[in-house]
């Protein structure tokens, strides 16, 4: 089967500091911002992760880079050939939401590190979103040196030698680092180039069980709807592999938590797959790339605001176990951006863990050199060795202190 390009195929993260122009340059490169969706489901994505998709045109009568556009018509009269969709995914710069850019990091394929020519390098979130790349192991990674329309040249200069110093020993090492305006649509084509150069569509399994990671989820009943009205429940997220089909049965992890004679526990939830919404088109088979929205038979009381947002959806009995509490191999980064040195962690201590799309609370019941053991407030669904981003509290916010592996 010839693969159909207008349907995204891989996510990009653009990550970077709060104002360096994340925003206005998913804009520029989609023609569009997420706000053109009218749909409830769609809606709602957008709000807490950015997102939007781009379908990278080429205009096959031009050479290497101005051949490289989102536009439809070239500027010789012809029409452009499709390349392939992506689909941006916009994490927030401002520091108080790095829990939710390290939950949007478990469903990139690669990133676009956006770092403004106007400013000093590194700012706390440029620094802090590079490690957090680092720690997940984000290595496909293109660096967009934006707003160079407000700087001279000598300064553009300047700021790029910066930004390799800075660079220099992290995934983003060997990045290209493409100047441009994303206000003024400069250079746009070589930008591109280099995503296309840098961030290849991943292998995928299609055979492999479908797996998707929940990121959002919502009750899209309006107020006062009948109950032979009611829509049931819907779930937004990314599959990491295999293909989701209408009519198919999922189970979602750890699913909810009962309460019986005075225990609770989490019980998986089981339902099927109503509809699909991939980008602006109801489909029948979703394939991996792109937020998803699922429409399922789910009471919506309990997809309501984002309520299962961090679990996982697949095929029934395929689906890594449910954990309370784990072991992990923990390594720390040398230092806190803007704090200091990391210290080690101690038993007791609280730690906010990043799992997939999950972010939970636990308790540290041990720490040894390298190791620690959880206690969760909320389980995860999670296999063996996956990575987990692990943050401290530091005054008021928690603050990304290292990586662990599942044990
Ligand atoms: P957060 O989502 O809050 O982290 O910010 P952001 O990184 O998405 O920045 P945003 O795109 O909102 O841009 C911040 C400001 O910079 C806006 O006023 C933009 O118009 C402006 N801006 C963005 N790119 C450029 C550029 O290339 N040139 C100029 N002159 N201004 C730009």
């Amino acid at each position: 089967m010839t693969q159909d390009h207008t349907r995204p195929e891989v996510n990009i993260g653009l990550v970077g500091h709060v104002d360096h122009g994340k925003t206005t340059l998913v804009q520029a490169l989609s023609g569009s911002w997420t706000d053109k969706h009218s749909e409830e489901m769609k809606r709602g994505i957008s709000i807490r992760l950015g997102y939007a998709d781009a379908t990278f045109r080429e205009c096959t009568g031009l050479e290497e880079p101005e051949r490289y556009t989102v536009d439809e018509d070239c500027p010789d009269g012809s029409t452009s050939e499709v390349m392939r969709t992506v689909s941006f995914v916009d994490a927030p710069g401002h520091e108080t939401l790095m829990a939710t850019m390290l939950s949007g990091a478990a469903i990139m394929d690669g990133a676009v590190l956006v770092v403004s020519a106007t400013e000093d390098v590194p700012q706390a979130q440029t620094e802090e979103h590079l490690m957090a790349l680092d720690i997940i192991g984000i290595d496909n990674v293109v660096i967009a040196q934006n707003k160079v329309d407000l700087v001279d040249r000598d300064r553009a200069v300047e700021n790029y030698e910066q930004i390799r110093e800075f660079v220099e020993g992290t995934v983003a090492e060997d990045a290209p680092i493409v100047p441009v305006s994303a206000q003024q649509e400069v250079n746009l084509d070589l930008l591109i180039q280099a995503i296309e150069e840098e961030i290849p569509t991943p292998d995928r399994n299609s055979d492999a069980p479908p797996e998707l990671f929940v990121a959002r989820s919502f009750d899209i009943n309006r107020p006062g709807t009948t109950f032979e009205d009611l829509t049931g429940g819907v779930i937004g997220g990314s599959l990491v592999e295999g293909e989701l089909s209408v009519d198919d049965e999922i189970e979602i992890r750890p699913g909810r938590e009962v309460e019986e004679g005075g225990q609770t526990e989490w019980r998986p939830l089981s339902t099927t797959v109503r509809s699909l919404q991939a980008g602006d088109d109801q489909v029948d088979v979703a394939t991996p790339g792109g937020l998803l929205g699922v429409g399922t038979g789910l009471d919506p009381s309990l997809t309501k605001g984002d309520a299962l947002a961090g679990q996982v959806a697949g095929e029934p009995g395929t689906l890594p176990p449910t954990r309370h509490a784990f072991e992990m191999d923990v390594e720390l980064l040398d230092r806190i951006v803007g704090e200091g040195e990391v210290e080690e962690i101690s038993t007791g201590e609280p730690l906010m863990l990043t799992v997939g799309t999950a972010t939970t609370v636990g308790a540290v019941t041990s720490a040894r050199d390298g190791e620690c053991e959880v206690n969760l407030k909320r389980p995860v669904c999670a296999a063996e060795g996956v990575r987990i981003a692990i943050n401290r509290r530091v005054g008021a916010r928690w603050r990304l202190i290292g990586v662990g592996t599942l044990k």
